[in-house]
């Protein structure tokens, strides 16, 4: 059910896109306002949550985490599973923000023959890496569309991700994977009862959400041909702060566009957040030195303590009249008769 539901709420947008394309009014509220309310929406959302985040507490280190923590000189530590300097934070960083180590750890465990076995399950880290990746290629080949002249490294990756010439115009290779990998990630949901079990709207919603922006930016390049130059003009006229809708641009572009502002709009509020979160992941971003160093609490307030000697102190007379034994006075009587002995 929740797949029907997000799958109708992508679908809806995709018509909303569509309907805009057709009416000057409607067209000119989604190329003009529309794209200013989502940034705003983006912008705003995600720094507050960031902030949320950033002003949480965390007075101790928290070694939470895999591997030999640094102890003894001569027991061999885990320097980047569990690092206890700035350095080996920052590797631990990089291996689980550029290669995603921790999910590379993912297991499956399951059930054959009333038999527990647990196997590597490298599939899903493989797509997710693959998703990422083409992602985060595909965004930076747009800036062609927003800046002018286009940076070298931009025009290179086109070169790099065309390279094989394959169809005119040539074929991207980040287009296919960046497809196969969210097929998979989608059907992995699907084929898995466990999995189908637990996901959520929000699941199902964001990966419809980018699986439809791909597909309507794949058909516009490969097969409707968009009017490119006038996309530019309209790109180049949003980031100047001069947003115009052209008649030229079509309605696939339109729908494109809208399933765009959508996502920028959700992203803060939604799961796609992790994206900033495992930068201020206590267990991910803190050196586990807690053997080594000691870390007080600094928000600790003074709090007024009252020893069991004090407490003794002033109830002595009670206590000895009540034939209570003490400690301090059998101390000093432990102490005389050794002495005496
Ligand atoms: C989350 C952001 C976006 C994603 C994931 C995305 C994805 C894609 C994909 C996969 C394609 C297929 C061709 C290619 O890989 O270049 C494409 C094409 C296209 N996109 Fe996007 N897009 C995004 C944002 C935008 C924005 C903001 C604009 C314009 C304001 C835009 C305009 C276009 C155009 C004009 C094409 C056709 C390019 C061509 O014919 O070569 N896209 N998009």
């Amino acid at each position: 059910m929740n797949a029907l539901y997000s799958l109708l709420a992508v679908l809806a947008l995709v018509l909303a896109g569509f309907a805009c394309g057709q009416g000057a009014p409607a067209r000119m509220v989604l190329a003009t306002f529309v794209p200013y309310a989502a940034f705003a929406a983006l912008l705003i959302g995600f720094c507050w949550r960031v902030a949320r985040w950033a002003f949480v507490p965390v007075p101790f280190h928290i070694p939470v985490t895999c591997g030999q923590q640094k102890s003894l000189v001569w027991i061999r530590f885990a320097k980047i599973d569990n690092p206890s300097t700035r350095w080996g934070v920052v590797s631990r960083m990089a291996a689980e923000i550029l290669l995603f180590r921790s999910l590379f750890r993912n297991n499956r465990a399951r059930l054959s023959g009333g038999r527990l076995i647990l196997g590597e399950s490298a599939s899903l880290w493989l797509c997710s890496l693959a998703f990422h990746w083409t992602l985060l290629l595909i965004m930076l080949r747009h800036l062609r569309l927003f800046l002018e002249p286009v940076p070298a490294f931009v025009n290179a990756l086109e070169r790099l991700d065309g390279y094989f010439q394959i169809g005119v115009p040539p074929l991207y290779f980040s287009d296919v994977i960046l497809v196969s990998a969210m097929t998979f990630l989608l059907f992995r949901r699907f084929r898995d009862p466990a999995l189908r079990y637990l996901s959520l709207f929000s699941d199902y919603f964001a990966l419809f959400l980018l699986l439809a922006i791909a597909v309507t930016g794949i058909l516009m390049r490969y097969f409707t041909r968009v009017d490119i130059l006038s996309v530019k003009q309209f790109a180049l006229g949003l980031a100047a702060f001069r947003p115009g809708a052209s008649q030229a641009l079509s309605a696939l572009f339109l729908c494109h566009l809208l399933l765009v502002c959508a996502l920028a709009a959700y992203l803060p509020f939604s799961k796609l957040m992790h994206m900033s979160g495992v930068f201020l992941s206590p267990t991910r971003n803190l050196a586990n030195n807690s053997r080594s160093q000691r870390h007080i609490n600094p928000w600790n307030a003074p709090v007024k303590t009252h020893a069991y000697v004090e407490w003794e102190e002033e109830f002595r007379d009670k206590m000895q009249a009540a034939g209570i034994p003490l400690e301090i006075e059998n101390e000093t009587e432990d102490a005389g008769n050794a002495r005496t002995n």
